[in-house]
């Protein structure tokens, strides 16, 4: 029988719908969220991140502004930058887009947002907090992960999770939300990475295969356990003549060949990334609401 699939888009649409009475509360107050992005140089798959963001945003009726910074832009501007954007009250989110050029310092940069409004969670105040499973902003793609799993009534709890990938933004902060003592985690994790070795053999022990490494179609249907619940993060760009692009969206997986052994699956696109949106909306509301005189 073939999987269910996991709709993304659907998810997303009731996290966005569940945000409106609390944006109004806090229009209410004269508050409008507002979240700041600012990108470095004209990647493709960035700048169309970011539209995406500041379309949601619009959606929402939230403040949203973009500060675009050219590929060449130094460090101490980059930094000035943010630290105006840490003193204005009317900022409530900074998202700075990644990745950066070569000769920025991505961990100072991260350093320097003031974790309350570091809705992508990616500090390490709020990396470090994450992992001690205190409140904190978490990482949007797998804090929408969980949100995908909870709303479709996937308990990890017990259950042997395998993330392939071990990145900052998705790999560890996966790890980390599905080991936390809590319901709707207690997950036993392994992670899997460019120096795996014998990668299938672990992977055929997931009851729950997370892929978030970059490889079109890389995980197949003879690397996963039959009934697992297979989430695909990857998204990947493939050439395709006959579409408009000159291109079309994969994710990770082998689509439809894992969708006959998996119980579950999200699909590329409609799957991760709508919900990545979606948490960062919801971090931005909330931070918003974590204003002291509220
Ligand atoms: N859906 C969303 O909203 C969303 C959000 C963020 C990212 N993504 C997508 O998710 C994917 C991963 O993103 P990322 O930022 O985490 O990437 P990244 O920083 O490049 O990390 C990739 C990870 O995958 C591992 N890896 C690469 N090739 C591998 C292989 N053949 N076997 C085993 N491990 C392998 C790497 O291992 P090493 O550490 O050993 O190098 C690394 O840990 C990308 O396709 C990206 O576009 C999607």
């Amino acid at each position: 029988m073939s999987a269910k699939i996991i709709d993304g888009t659907l998810i997303a649409q009731q996290i966005m719908e569940e945000l409106k009475p609390r944006i109004a509360r806090l229009l209410e107050k004269g508050i409008v969220p507002g979240l700041s992005v600012i990108i470095m140089g004209e990647d493709p798959a960035s700048l169309s991140y970011v539209k995406s963001k500041g379309k949601a945003c619009e959606r929402l009726g939230m403040r949203s502004e973009t500060i675009m910074l050219s590929e060449t832009t130094s460090q101490a501007d980059l930094m000035t930058v943010i630290s105006n954007l840490n003193a204005n009250p009317k900022v409530h989110g900074i998202l700075v887009q990644l990745p950066l050029p070569k000769h920025i310092n991505e961990d100072a940069v991260l350093e320097v947002i003031n974790p309350e409004k570091d809705v992508d969670g990616f500090s390490p105040i709020n990396m470090g907090r994450l992992l001690a499973g205190g409140e904190c902003f978490k990482p949007c793609t797998p804090n929408g992960v969980m949100e995908l799993m909870a709303r479709y009534d996937i308990d990890p709890a017990g259950k042997h999770a395998v993330i392939i990938g071990r990145s900052n933004i998705v790999g560890k902060p996966m790890a980390a939300l599905l080991i936390q003592k809590k319901k709707g985690a207690d997950a036993t994790v392994t992670i899997c990475h460019s120096r795996t070795k014998k990668m299938s053999a672990i992977t055929k022990k997931a009851d729950i295969l997370i892929s978030a490494i970059g490889n079109p179609g890389f995980v197949k249907a003879d690397m996963v356990k039959k009934g697992a619940v297979v989430i695909d993060v990857g998204i990947n760009r493939v050439e395709d003549k006959a579409a408009e692009k000159g291109y079309r969206l994969v994710g990770d997986v082998d689509f439809d060949a894992v969708k006959e052994v998996a119980s579950a699956i999200t699909p590329v696109p409609g799957g991760v990334g709508k919900t990545t949106i979606a948490m960062l909306m919801l971090n931005t509301v909330q931070a918003a609401e974590n204003i002291p005189k509220l």
